[in-house]
């Protein structure tokens, strides 16, 4: 279980800290740029750093140049859990980049992963081939099972094969047939409930089915031309797949790609969450894309019962909707703004001065409403 989230000069945070009460579901709200995505993202790659070097996490996009505060030198992202609950042991997982000018060369960015157990010293790696992979228990397990998800309702839609024996559905959406399908088969008490949970928030759907659909798949293949040398080309074969239909009330065995939008995200996010190959850390950004505002009260209160369900789940979400935020505790919500210079500021709603008198009239997230995002500049 995460407890504690430090990002030191990532994007806009120059320091934050974020500190998780212990409901497992925790919210991130805040005025457009104020670097909730970013935190997601931070600790996606503190998660990616667990089975992959840096070399490969951090390509492209992901350069330290990009995400290091500009004209900062140096950034770290730290994360404090605990794991099991009998007898807890605290684990701390870090990654961080350091700019190196050395006067013969350019200066370059040296990355570093570092962790510690319990009262422990620090063990760190050095170099682009460095990781979290040698982390001991348990910091692997906390960190290895997680999934950043951005899911895409055309993608949740499309007809999918898989040939893996436990399928899953892919950060994006892909995969979702063959998932659903297995978990109806391996687990189908799960699936009736997933069903149901579907059934609440979108009162429309009757029934969760399935429909063979051809699916079209690359592969890359070779020629061998003579003993020293092959050819790469490409091969498209037409495989036979599933695609999901769904009963609605206005027909019946209607497909994937003729679903609503938020009907699909909604099957898609429970199907990751109910399967039996369920992550341990679940990061979302903007839960609510595409809901009704009935929809995203029923698709908290699914939360928490797959949360109460499931002891080993944490979920971490980032939403611009103040009913959402009614579904949860203020100690569970918060709360970023960005500060006069434009690096971001954070406090947890249940730390702001008023929470006591006000809670007691007001839901959660109508004195997020109410108190909007500057006292958090303030009462720095
Ligand atoms: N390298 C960097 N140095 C400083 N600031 C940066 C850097 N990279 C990005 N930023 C800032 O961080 C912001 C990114 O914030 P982020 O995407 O986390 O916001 P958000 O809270 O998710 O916003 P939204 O609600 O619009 O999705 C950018 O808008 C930019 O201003
Ligand atoms: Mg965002």
């Amino acid at each position: 279980m995460l407890k504690k989230i430090t990002l030191e000069n990532f994007k806009s945070h120059q320091l934050t800290e974020l500190t998780l009460d212990d409901s497992r579901l925790h919210a991130l709200v805040g005025q457009n740029s104020s670097g909730k995505t970013s935190v997601l993202q931070a600790l996606h790659y503190l998660c990616l750093l667990a089975n992959t070097p840096f070399s490969k996490v951090f390509q492209y996009e992901r350069h330290p140049e990009h995400l290091t505060r500009i004209t900062a030198e140096s950034m770290s992202v730290t994360v404090n859990g605990f794991w099991g609950y009998q007898n807890p042991q605290y684990w701390e997982a870090a990654y961080r980049w350091q700019k190196i000018s050395d006067k013969k060369s350019d200066s370059y960015w040296q990355p570093i992963a570092s962790w510690k157990i319990d009262q422990d010293s620090e063990n760190c790696q050095q170099g682009w081939s460095s990781s979290l992979k040698d982390a001991p228990y348990p910091i692997s397990p906390a960190l290895r099972y997680a999934v950043y998800l951005k899911l895409i309702a055309n993608n949740l839609a499309k007809p999918a094969l898989s040939e893996d024996i436990k399928p899953r559905v892919e950060y994006d959406g892909s995969g979702l047939a063959p998932t659903l399908d297995y978990l109806r088969d391996a687990d189908p008490d799960n699936f009736e409930k997933l069903q149901e949970m579907l059934k609440r928030i979108v009162p429309g759907v009757e029934k969760v089915g399935f429909q063979l659909a051809k699916v079209t798949v690359n592969r890359q293949r070779t020629i061998k031309v003579d003993d020293q040398s092959s050819i790469p080309y490409q091969e498209t074969q037409e495989l036979m797949g599933k695609e999901v239909v769904l009963d609605m009330n206005s027909g019946e065995r209607i497909p994937g790609h003729a679903i609503s939008e938020g009907t699909m995200l909604t099957l898609g996010l429970l199907t990751v969450l109910m399967n039996p190959n369920q992550p341990n850390l679940v990061l979302l950004d903007d839960l609510e894309q595409g809901l009704h505002p009935y929809a995203q009260r029923e698709l908290m209160n699914a939360l928490k019962e797959i949360i109460a369900d499931n002891p080993n789940l944490q979920i971490i979400f980032s939403t611009h909707s103040s009913y959402i935020v009614d579904e949860l505790q203020p100690s569970q919500v918060h709360v970023l703004h960005n500060s006069q210079t434009g690096f971001t500021v954070a406090k947890r709603l249940d730390e702001h001065p008023d929470m006591e008198w006000a809670i007691e009239s007001l839901m959660t997230g109508e004195f997020w409403d109410s108190v909007g995002e500057d006292w958090v500049r303030s009462s720095q």
